[in-house]
């Protein structure tokens, strides 16, 4: 089949997500037993002396000795030595297949030549930052303004998180109010004023370490898919000055994790149009992995302010930028008249960032990737399926193109304000993690959530292979 003809999306069906959901959540975990643990943890003792010897020198330098939790990290995380396309390979030689992909920053795949080569070419005659204009960086900001049509405007900025501060800020100066609101359980990265409602709905504060109460008075999380719900909260933040934006992922929190319905995203644009609030899609993940016009293109959904990371810098640093409408972004206008909102970054936008995200981009439309990865992400999500059936688990596995999730636990569906909370999250969050550690075990590295992110260099081999590997896993959880 030709990818040109590959649609890109496919929503599911929300209403069976959420009746297999109810039903992982009405089943007993499902955990590996010790066995089986003890069976998976003594492969890793066994195959990578090299990553254990450096997990003892991290966890005395390195906080946890971990940059990043997606990966599994028990018994001690793996270190990768070297990784191209579909693949990973640590220290010790072992292979893995990559459905981490750079936390889905990469669709081409990992390490992908173009962009190589592109950063590589770039380097023998510039430096990586220079704080000077460079072609590249007007280059990018006409691909995405050519590519998402609400895209009037464009800077570049360091990292999502950074891109998010910047909405938010925008949005406030723009519209002079102050009330933001989100979807529980989603992330927006780490800024103060969103580090609330994370993981579950209904979570609030609870992962607001170090973040003065003032500063999230203004933040509001509202459960994910109810649009009653948001029209209450924009009604209660109109009687206090106003909402400066809704901010949101399309597809629902934490890539999907909790899917909204196709139709949602158009009904948050009437509630906004009518309370006066921006609408902010966040785009971090979805854009351009799931279209080169991002899920707005296909939802057909024109939001005033998009959140750009990941892969607007092929993977490389720098992976922020925020894009909009030509008014709202005139507020971040260095010498606008009237409110300026401040915003900026010494290493922001540099030819670097700005090379690798323009060659990447460029590769992506030119050999439709994104359709290539979802047609990979469409047959993973197939075969599972089938390999659930085959083993009766109660799992549940749903795509959203090129963005897998794997529900083996029911862990990010539970609610924060269940009075079971307590009692059930940690069984189901160990049952998670074993879950991942396994998979690595066999050679898979996915997330500990269960998400994996698919790429264009994943073809039906890669992905056959993957299923065996996972066969191994479901059958040691079914015995
Ligand atoms: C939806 C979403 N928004 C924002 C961010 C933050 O981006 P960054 O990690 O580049 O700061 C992430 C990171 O995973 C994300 O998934």
């Amino acid at each position: 089949m030709s990818s040109k003809a590959y649609p890109v999306l496919r929503w599911p069906d929300i209403g069976e997500i959420e009746e297999r959901t109810e039903v992982l959540l009405d089943s007993p975990v499902r955990s590996l037993s010790p066995a089986a643990m003890a069976h998976y943890e003594d492969w890793f003792q066994r195959n990578c002396p090299n990553s254990q010897a450096s997990a003892r020198e991290s966890a005395a330098v390195i906080p946890g000795g971990l940059q990043h939790s997606l990966p599994s990290s028990r018994p001690f995380p793996v270190q990768m030595a070297r990784t191209s396309g579909a693949f990973a390979w640590d220290v010790d030689g072992n292979q893995y297949i990559d459905f981490i992909q750079a936390g889905g920053a990469s669709v081409l795949g990992a390490n992908h030549p173009v962009v190589r080569e592109a950063v590589i070419d770039l380097l023998t005659s510039c430096a990586p930052s220079t704080c000077f204009p460079h072609e590249a960086e007007i280059q990018l900001a006409q691909f995405v303004q050519g590519s998402v049509p609400s895209v009037e405007r464009f800077r570049m900025l360091g990292s999502g998180t950074e891109a998010v501060m910047a909405a938010i800020r925008a949005a406030r100066a723009f519209t002079g109010a102050a009330h933001i609101v989100k979807a529980g359980g989603a992330y927006h990265g780490w800024s103060d004023q969103l580090v609330f409602g994370l993981g579950a709905p209904g979570s609030g504060r609870a992962a607001a370490g170090g973040i003065p109460d003032p500063v999230l008075s203004l933040t509001h999380e509202v459960p994910p898919n109810d649009v009653g719900a948001l029209r209450a909260r924009l009604s209660q933040c109109a009687a206090d000055g106003g909402t400066a934006a809704v901010v949101l992922e399309p597809l629902g929190p934490q890539s999907g994790t909790m899917p909204v319905e196709e139709g949602y995203a158009g009904q948050v644009r009437d509630l906004c149009d009518e309370f006066g609030a921006l609408l902010v899609f966040d785009e971090v993940v979805s854009a351009f992995r799931l279209g080169m016009a991002g899920v707005q293109g296909h939802l057909g959904v024109r939001p005033d302010l998009t959140i750009f990371g990941k892969c607007i810098a092929g993977s490389y640093p720098g992976a922020g930028g925020l894009g909009g409408r030509a008014e709202v972004m005139s507020v971040v206008t260095p010498g606008h008249t009237g409110t300026v909102a401040l915003l900026g970054g010494t290493l922001s936008a540099g030819p670097l960032s700005s090379v690798a995200g323009l060659a990447c981009l460029m590769e992506m439309r030119r050999t439709d990737a994104p359709a290539a990865a979802s047609r990979a992400g469409d047959l993973l999500c197939a075969r599972l399926t089938e390999l659930i059936t085959k083993f009766e688990l109660p799992f549940l596995v749903y795509n959203l193109g090129s963005i897998v999730h794997l529900d083996t636990s029911g862990l990010f569906r539970l609610r924060r304000d269940d009075p079971d909370y307590a009692a059930q999250f940690k069984p189901r969050r160990a049952q998670n993690r074993d879950i991942a550690t396994a998979c690595a075990a066999e050679g898979v590295m996915i997330s500990q959530t269960g998400r994996m992110f698919t790429c264009a260099a994943m073809t039906s081999d890669v992905i056959d292979d993957a299923v065996h590997r996972f066969e191994k896993v479901f059958a040691a959880t079914a015995a």
